[in-house]
This record gives structure tokens, C-alpha cells and sequence, in this order.
């Protein structure tokens, strides 16, 4: 398996050009389900868990065209062969699970292997499943599969979520734009991949009000056709990039982030010490500057969007390792999201956890050592850790880098890091 060697203490300075967004990227591919006409994404990025996701569609019958020097894939769902998503696909990443609204409103029928646990929690599918009832699914489990079928068509309905889930409030809007009538999604998700999905549904001729807030009205249609749409900027990626020049003392400019996607982010690394600019223009985005050993202790809590993004909070714990104080952070979205914490602590790293909060205090340095993560965000955590780092740094189990990180080692390299990856 793969590895990645860094060798610590260089600033991270440049430009770093941010990718399309994969959280936005896996529902929308999963919306092409709704229409026998072709769905032309672009900006996609090229990773792992979108080759994952472009397999299951593509054993559903879907025919995938990519043409990947122009970031772009097309996908037209006009014959489905298969409306069954098997367990070797769908264990690989929950996002499959996206599949069974599109189908099932379109079709009456769907099959799907349930998720199962992964490393951050047991992340049920309750709150799909149970809107999808309310649409008036009949649901069956069973041999690790959800039966599920509608042979009349799924009926608008009032869903009130219990409480915020991103990967529901896509499958659901999905579901009920081909629904008959009326769907109101009450506590919906607000994050800007949701904007995203609605913004392309709408393209695709669906009647969506209220995006961007957490009620969403949708009406539903008897066709969605085909459509074009560019995928947001990865808000998660540009995040990841803005800690990693925080924690080494640099400056970078990364180019394409959307500024209003990461307020809250923003005004953390503010709060810890770091410059943030945002850069107008075609060339612009956001540009992040720290001063060596200029980082101060900050408290932070995981928050559905406009809140801070659990999927950066591994990241920002390695950097206030190195901060002056201590710092409290607090995870409420998922109930096991400190794997990175031991590794990190490996690495010279003051923390102890308490239940859901970890209490990091910063030290003066942090040293390379052999580590390896779980998961896309802890593993990430630990090469910005090992940038800032004194000495050597390997980072076994690099796959998981692949799935949500595009060009990792050049990007970093090219702003002056020293990594690059091993191959076994
Ligand atoms: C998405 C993101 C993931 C991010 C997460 C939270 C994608 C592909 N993945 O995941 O990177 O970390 O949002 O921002 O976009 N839950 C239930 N029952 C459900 C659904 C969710 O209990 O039916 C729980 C989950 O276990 C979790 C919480 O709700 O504790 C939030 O999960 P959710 O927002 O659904 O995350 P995902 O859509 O899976």
C-alpha cells in the first residue's frame, strides 16, 4: 500500500487552485438518475469515491461518458437495466446510498444494500428511510438490503427531519421532485451542496422554493430532463489547504474557494491568529497568511452549516496542537470523530478526551513519526501535522487520501512542501 513522506518545517506558500467539491459531486452524478436525458457535470473532481460512485450507476444501466481533460462526465440514465446497488459498492462509501431516492421515484422499485457502520459511527440511514415512507414507500429490510417500492409513484408530503442530515435531505429532494404534488422539508440541511444539487435539479426542471433555508418546498414533476451545471468549489478541500499554511507559518492563496462557504471557518482561523483576505476576480478566492508560532488557542464545536464543518475538525485540531493555550473542541455530529487524536499525540500532540470533547493543549513542536488514520479527514489531519512537524513524517494507508483529496502531493508540493508518495 501506498504511503506518503513528508519531511516537516517547510511554510506552505502559493497558489493552490481548490477542486470541485465531492460532497457536491456524488448527489448530483446520483440526480441523473431522475432523467432519461443526459447530465453533463464539470469541475468534477478526480478521485476515488467518484469512480466508486460512477460504477454503481453504470452497473444500473446508466451510460457514463468522461472525459477527464475537461473535468467533466455526462451521464444519461435513458435505459436502467438494474434498480438493485449491491453490497461491494455501496460498503465502499455511504454516499451510494443517494441512488435510492432517484430510483425509486422514477421506477416505483429499489433495491439497496444498507451502509453499515463506518469509522466515524454507525450512521444509520433511519431518517431516509423513514421520509421515504412518509412519501408513501413501503420499506423492508432485508439480507442487508432495503426493498423498497412505490408501484403508484411516490405523493408529496410534509417531512419534519429530527434533527439535520445532509445525505437525507439530498435523497429525499430528489425523491420528491418526480413525487406527485406537494413535499415540504422541514429541517433541512442548509449546507452549500445542498444549494448546489437544487440549483442543478432546478436546471433539470424541477420546482424547488426555499433553497439555502431549512425549509425546502418542492412540487413535484412528471419529467425532469437533461441539463448542464458546474460543480461548486470543495469548501472541506479549501479548508484543509487554509490549516495546512496556518500550522507552518505561510501564506496561501486558494484560488477558486468561495469565501461565503466557510464564514465559520474563517472566523476561527481569525480568531487563532491567522490573516484571511478574500481576493475578488476570476483569479481570486481566498488568501490565508500566518506568522510562525503565531497561532493562539481557540474553543470550537461541530455544527451543521452555517456551523463549523465536522469534515474540518481533524484538521483544525492539528493545528491548535501548536497554538499558544488551550483549546476545547467539541464534536456533535458523529459519535467516534477522534481517531487522528492518539496519532497525533504520537507525534508529540497535548489532548485528552472527554466524551465528545477533546481538550488540546498546544505545545511548542511537534515531531515526525510513522501514523496512520481511519478516515479521508483524520488521515489528512496528519500530513498537516507532519508539515509542521520537525523531522520525518509517514503516512501509511493513503487511500483514504485518495478518495476526497485530488492532486494532494503536487498541490502541497508546488506550494513548497516537501512530500511525496511511496509506492509499495
Ligand atoms: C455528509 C457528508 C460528510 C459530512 C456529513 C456531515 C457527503 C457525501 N458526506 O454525510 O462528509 O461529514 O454530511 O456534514 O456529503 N444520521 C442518522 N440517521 C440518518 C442520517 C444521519 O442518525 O438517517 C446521523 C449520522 O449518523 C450523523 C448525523 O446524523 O451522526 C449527520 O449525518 P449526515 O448529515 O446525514 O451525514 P452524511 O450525509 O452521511
Amino acid at each position: 500500500m501506498d504511503r506518503i513522506r513528508i519531511k516537516g518545517g517547510n511554510k506552505i506558500e502559493g497558489i493552490i487552485p481548490i477542486s470541485g467539491a465531492k460532497n457536491a459531486a456524488l448527489p448530483l452524478m446520483a440526480s441523473s438518475l431522475l432523467t432519461e436525458e443526459p447530465l453533463t457535470l464539470s469541475n468534477v473532481p478526480n478521485l476515488e469515491d467518484i469512480r466508486t460512485l460512477a460504477d454503481l450507476l453504470e452497473q444500473h444501466g446508466v451510460f457514463v461518458e468522461r472525459h477527464l481533460d475537461k473535468a467533466e462526465i455526462t451521464f444519461t440514465a435513458c435505459e436502467i437495466t438494474n434498480t438493485r446497488a449491491p453490497y461491494d459498492l455501496v460498503r465502499k462509501m455511504r454516499a451510494s446510498v443517494l441512488v435510492l431516492g432517484p430510483i425509486l421515484s422514477r421506477f416505483g422499485k429499489a433495491k439497496v444494500s444498507l451502509p453499515g457502520g463506518c469509522a466515524i459511527g454507525t450512521r444509520p440511514i433511519d431518517l431516509h428511510l423513514k421520509a421515504l415512507e412518509l412519501l408513501g414507500a413501503d420499506i423492508v429490510l432485508e439480507g442487508g438490503y432495503v426493498l423498497a417500492s412505490a408501484p403508484c409513484g411516490l405523493k408529496g408530503a410534509d417531512i419534519t427531519f429530527p434533527f439535520v442530515s445532509v445525505g437525507a435531505t439530498e435523497n429525499i429532494m430528489m425523491a420528491a421532485t418526480l413525487a406527485d404534488g406537494e413535499t415540504r422539508l422541514i429541517n433541512a440541511a442548509r449546507e452549500p451542496e445542498i444549494i448546489d444539487l437544487a440549483a442543478c435539479l432546478t436546471a433539470m426542471g424541477a420546482s424547488i422554493d426555499g433553497i439555502g433555508s431549512d425549509t425546502l418546498v418542492i412540487q413535484g414533476r412528471k419529467l425532469l430532463g437533461g441539463a448542464r451545471h458546474t460543480v461548486m468549489p470543495d469548501r472541506i478541500e479549501t479548508g484543509t489547504y487554509a490549516m495546512a499554511a496556518a500550522a507552518t507559518g505561510g501564506d496561501v492563496l486558494l484560488k477558486g474557494a468561495q469565501p461565503e462557504h466557510l464564514v465559520a471557518v474563517t472566523d476561527k482561523l481569525t480568531e487563532s491568529g491567522a490573516v484571511i483576505t478574500e481576493i475578488p476576480g476570476e483569479n481570486g478566492g481566498v488568501r490565508i497568511a500566518c506568522q510562525r508560532g503565531g497561532l493562539v488557542g481557540v474553543d470550537v464545536m461541530t455544527e451543521p452549516f452555517p456551523g463549523f464543518p465536522t469534515d474540518l475538525q481533524a484538521q483544525f485540531m492539528a493545528l491548535l496542537s501548536l497554538s499558544d493555550g488551550a483549546s476545547m473542541i467539541t464534536e456533535q455530529i458523529f459519535e467516534n470523530r477522534f481517531m487522528h487524536v492518539p496519532e497525533l499525540m504520537r507525534m508529540g500532540a497535548n489532548i485528552n478526551l472527554h466524551g465528545g470533547s477533546a481538550m488540546v493543549r498546544g505545545v511548542k513542536a511537534l515531531t515526525g513519526a510513522p501514523v496512520m488514520a481511519t478516515d479521508l479527514r483524520a488521515s489528512v489531519s496528519l500530513v498537516i501535522a507532519g508539515l509542521a512537524a520537525e523531522g520525518e513524517t509517514l503516512v501509511s494507508r493513503v487511500y483514504h487520501l485518495d478518495r476526497g483529496y485530488e492532486c494532494l502531493e503536487k498541490k502541497l508540493a508546488s506550494c513548497g512542501a516537501e512530500i511525496e508518495r511511496i509506492e509499495d
